[in-house]
Order: structure tokens, then sequence, then C-alpha cells
């Protein structure tokens, strides 16, 4: 038997990048994977094929999560459809690109909406049916401890979660829900590619890497898959780096 047989999965962002290479995993897994997104219905259509061709159960809901009323309407399905929830990602993320000394109140306001609030509310909201042994994962960033230029709203965002995390760490683990972080180094997603300066940040980034290749969704998939199992039951509160060495070096 799969180990996610019978058990439900929620992942934000999960029908691109990171996240829906973590939708597939977990639903090869035996999960029925709820995989949130905003706004592309191709890449989530592309997703819901894939999967039923692989007889993998994975639904997909559309829906602004930074907006009240998306935000509203997609709790209210999942509620409907989720009688419990045994693994929460949350691999939603956006923001803008900007040096700390250009960013607005509006853009700070914003970009921590989805990518803090929406978390924090996410996780209270659907805390109700996660019962023992269940999960909670974060996909968080080197720029939560580092500096990246021009990625300073981000960056705010991702150390604001990491704080946050530690703290829902200590608070559910006597309840036996355990919670994590995962940080990749640079996976080129859709996202990445849209990073100002990629070239040189990917140039910087392999020079510096002592495995000499970039992280990819898949690896950073599989961590995940293998903090929902039984055997990472013990890892708690843990940000667990996966980058091929590059945090190591000064
Ligand atoms: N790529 C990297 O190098 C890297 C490195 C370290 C950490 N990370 C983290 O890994 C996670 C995934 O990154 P990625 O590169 O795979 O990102 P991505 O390709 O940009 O995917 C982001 C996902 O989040 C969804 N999303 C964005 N804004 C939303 C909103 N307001 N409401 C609901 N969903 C929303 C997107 O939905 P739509 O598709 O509909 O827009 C998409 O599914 C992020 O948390 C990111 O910070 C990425």
């Amino acid at each position: 038997m799969k180990h996610l047989e019978n058990k439900i999965a929620v992942v934000t962002g999960g029908t691109r990048g990171i996240g829906k290479a973590i939708s597939l995993a977990l639903a090869e897994s035996g999960a029925h994977v709820y995989a949130l997104y905003a706004r592309s219905r191709k890449n989530a259509e592309i997703l819901e094929e894939e999967a039923s061709g692989r007889g993998f159960k994975i639904t997909t809901i559309r829906g602004d999560l930074s907006h009240d009323q998306s935000y509203n309407q997609t709790v209210r399905q999942l509620h409907e459809s989720c009688e419990h929830v045994d693994v929460l990602v949350h691999s939603a993320a956006s923001g803008v690109h900007k040096k700390a000394m250009d960013l607005s109140e509006r853009h700070l306001k914003w970009t921590f909406e989805i990518n803090f609030f929406v978390a924090h509310k996410l996780t209270t909201e659907l805390i109700g049916k996660m019962g023992r042994g269940s999960k909670i994962i974060g996909i968080t960033s080197p720029g939560g401890t580092r500096v990246i230029p021009k990625y300073a709203a981000v960056a705010s965002t991702k150390g604001a979660m990491e704080a946050l995390f530690r703290h829902y760490a200590l608070e559910l683990a006597p309840q036996g829900i355990a919670v994590n972080l995962v940080c990749p180094g640079l996976v080129m997603t859709e996202a990445a590619k849209a990073l100002p300066e990629l070239e040189q940040m990917l140039k910087m980034t392999l020079d510096y890497t002592p495995s000499g290749q970039l992280t990819t969704p898949d690896q950073v998939a599989e961590l995940v898959r293998f903090l929902t199992t039984d055997a990472a039951g013990q890892v708690v509160g843990q940000n667990i780096i996966i980058d091929g060495g590059k945090g190591l070096l000064a």
C-alpha cells in the first residue's frame, strides 16, 4: 500500500513549477491532491490530464488567494470536498522584484498577503481537519536568511514565514502534527525565469554550487514526499536546504 493512500493533500501553487512536482509526487504516493492555483487554467488542465493518464487523483481549484472573495470560495470548496486534510503544502508565492529602497508599502503589503497571510489564514482554517500524523510543509527560499538582489519583498515574506512556522512546529508537535520548511536553491521554473539579471544569477549559482548542478522541481518534491512519511515523524520545525551545497559557502 502506498503511504498516502486514503489521505488528502492540499498544495497551494500546485499546478506549476515546484508545486506541480509536489502535487504529482504526493498523488503518486496515493493521496487525493487538491492543487490550488490563481490564474492559469491551461496549466491546471495539463496537470489534470497528466494525473488521470497516470491514474492519480488530482483536483485543481482556481482562485486568487490574495483576494477575499476567491479565498473564501476556495476555502468553502475545500471544506465541502475534504473530510480531513493530512498534508498541507504552502508553495504559492508571488511578489515584486525591486530593491528594498524602491519598495512602497503597497508592494510589501501585496507580497505579504499571498506569501505570508494566506499561508497563515489557510493553515488556521484547515487545522481543525488535521489529526495526528498530519504534516504541514512550507516552501521557503535562501532569501529568507540571505540577500538576493532585488528580492527584498519576497525575501521579507520568507523570513517572516520561517519565524511563524517555528512557532507552528512547537505548538502543533504535541498534537502529532509535524511542521517543516523546505528551502530550495535556484530552480528553473517560470518564476525563476522572470528574475531580474537571471543570466548573472544562473552563472553565479552554478559557479558556487559544489554539486555543480541546479536543483530540480522533482528533487524538491522528493524531499517533500519524504517529509510526509512516518519515517520523517521526528523531523520537526526544520528548514531543510536543498541546493547542492551552495549555502555552505561564505
Ligand atoms: N524557483 C526557485 O528558484 C525557487 C527557489 C526557492 C524557493 N522557491 C519557492 O518555491 C515555491 C514555488 O516556486 P515556483 O518557482 O515553482 O513558482 P511559480 O512557478 O511561479 O508558481 C507559483 C504558483 O503559485 C500560484 N500563485 C501565485 N500567486 C497566487 C495567488 N495570489 N493565489 C493563488 N495562487 C497563487 C501560481 O498560480 P498560477 O499558475 O495560476 O499563476 C503558481 O501555481 C515558491 O514559494 C517560491 O518562493 C522557488
